[in-house]
């Protein structure tokens, strides 16, 4: 897959997945994993499918309507790049925080949704529910932040909340940031999430 690895200064940070919105890259949100975590490696990832030439991680059949089939194959697909990812960089696979937005935050979710430990943290800015009628891994402790629109019309509030329940459901400790802007990604919902880090990931690895 298209992608970008950035070494970090700090050997005990966790590795930042990022997973850009619709039309996006794998550079996009290199922004974002400075904020939240300077001293993090960071692997940008790109996601494989094109969409009237934007790249996206995953088919849809209209907007909001993910085509599943693909939608499980491209999951798995990033699942084994991640491992293949960890053996060429050298990255610990069991401290990866993974970073999105809207498509990239819906690719990170599914991929919760089907494998275990697949991450140790995830911030998914703007996420839907990937996939109905699953029985989700354990996810227990497992930190989730979920930045959200009280008025966005791509993900409305309730599929916020389905998916809190969801995650809660098997186990996650997830926290929702609700603001007012849309499908928006802004300063300070990103601010947010860089804080909510600190507090449940970056202090924690210290300890480690
Ligand atoms: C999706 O297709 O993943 C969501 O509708 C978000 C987006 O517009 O990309």
């Amino acid at each position: 897959m298209r992608h970008i690895f950035e070494q970090g200064t700090d050997p005990k940070a966790p590795t930042l997945v990022l997973f850009h919105g619709t039309g996006g890259t794998e550079r996009d949100l290199l922004p974002l994993a400075k904020r939240i975590s300077s001293g993090s490696s960071v692997l940008g990832v790109r996601g494989n499918v094109l969409e009237n030439g934007m790249p996206r991680f995953f088919r849809r059949l209209a907007e909001g309507v993910f085509d599943e089939e693909d939608l499980i194959f491209r999951t798995k697909e990033l699942y084994d790049f991640l491992g293949s990812a960890a053996d060429q960089y050298g990255f610990d696979r069991a401290k990866l925080v993974a970073v999105g937005y809207s498509n990239g935050a819906n690719i990170a979710g599914s991929l919760l949704f089907h494998y275990e430990n697949v991450f140790k943290g995830a911030i998914l800015h703007h996420p839907m529910v990937p996939r109905r009628g699953l029985t989700l891994p354990d996810l227990t402790g497992l930190p989730v932040f979920i930045g959200a629109g009280t008025n966005d019309p791509i993900c409305p509030p309730h599929e916020t909340e389905e998916l809190h329940k969801l995650l809660g459901a098997a186990g996650a400790s997830v926290s929702v940031h609700w603001e007012r802007f849309g499908h928006q990604l802004t300063a300070s919902e990103a601010e947010a999430a860089a804080a909510w880090f600190r507090e449940r990931l970056a202090v924690a690895d210290e300890r480690a």
